[in-house]
């Protein structure tokens, strides 16, 4: 009897390829913000960085214009595909792309060791100092919402607040606005803490207390920013906002235009939508 052909065991769906297009949207209205926090990291322009989880590339973008190369490593592809197109849209070249699994990444093999890792808003999920110590010669940085501070989903389920009905987010319960209540613990055991018992945390003040634990001293500067377009019109905002609703043909225009209005601000040559939230930006030296 032939041996029976082994066949690949099927690639589990990954959470984050739902949300690809969504925080795509949304790096194109953080520009701002993203260059306030890098100008809290010491850059140098002949660095290699690793942006590990880097989304659809918000980090990495910003990050490629000050620095010599910028490896983006996902673990989602429709992430990584996100973060491809953004790139060249951005007319950025000196990036590498790697679809991975941080926690299963070996520097050496899957990429070369680094001057510096950015791990931004989870990106890839908290890693031992050990890792961070071997992946970068010079720093570790991470960005975290400040606490208290709307994060993504949230500052996006504000612009949609009231404008499904109860029928519709009992049928799609990603309709539902972000509840604050059900957000995950952020300390250790916090979201993507991994099975890794030494993770380090990636919130400023937790992360702080554990480096200094190691003796080692960590910088964090808190900053102010959030997310912004100019629109030439009010409905060209509408318009444009609408895309990141999940179900655009569900939502009560009215109730969304108002909710919208509370943002934007008449400016020369049209409006500007500016929605605040805070974020903690923290490097140490990893060697
Ligand atoms: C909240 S998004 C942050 C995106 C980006 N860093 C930013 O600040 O805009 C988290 C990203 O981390 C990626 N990610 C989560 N766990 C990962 C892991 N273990 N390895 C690699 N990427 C991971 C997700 O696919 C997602 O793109």
């Amino acid at each position: 009897m032939q041996p029976k052909k082994e066949t690949p065991a099927p690639k589990s769906p990954n959470m984050w390829d739902s949300e690809a297009k969504y925080y795509s949207l949304m790096t194109l209205m953080e520009v701002d913000g993203t260059n306030k926090q890098l100008d809290c990291i010491p850059l140098e322009p002949d660095f290699v960085v690793l942006d590990c989880g880097c989304g659809p590339g918000r980090v990495a973008i910003q990050a490629a214009k000050r620095v010599r190369h910028v490896i983006c490593l996902d673990s989602s592809e429709r992430m990584l595909e996100e973060c491809r197109k953004n790139c060249a849209a951005a007319g950025v070249e000196n990036v590498s792309f790697v679809l991975a699994d941080w926690q299963e990444t070996e520097i050496g093999r899957t990429i070369p060791e680094v001057d510096v890792v950015i791990q931004s808003r989870g990106g890839g999920g908290p890693s031992t100092l050990d890792m961070l110590r071997k992946a970068a010669r010079r720093y570790a940085a991470t960005v975290m919402w400040s606490d208290g501070a709307p994060c993504l989903p949230e500052s996006r389920s504000k612009i949609f607040v009231g404008c499904y009905s109860e029928e519709d987010m009992e049928r799609y319960p990603e309709l539902r606005p972000f509840d604050r209540k059900r957000r995950p613990p952020r300390g250790p055991g916090g979201p993507g803490m991994g099975p890794r018992p030494d993770a380090l945390p990636m919130g400023g003040r937790a992360l702080t207390e554990a480096l200094e634990a190691h003796g080692i001293e960590a910088h964090v500067t808190t900053v102010d920013e959030g997310w912004n377009r100019r629109f030439a019109t009010k409905e060209e905002a509408y318009e444009w906002l609408l895309q990141l609703s999940r179900h655009p043909e569900l939502v009560d225009l009215e109730r969304f235009r108002a909710n919208v209005d509370t943002y934007l601000t008449p400016r020369e040559g049209g409006y500007e939508f500016f929605l605040p939230t805070q974020s903690d930006v923290t490097w140490f030296a990893t060697r």
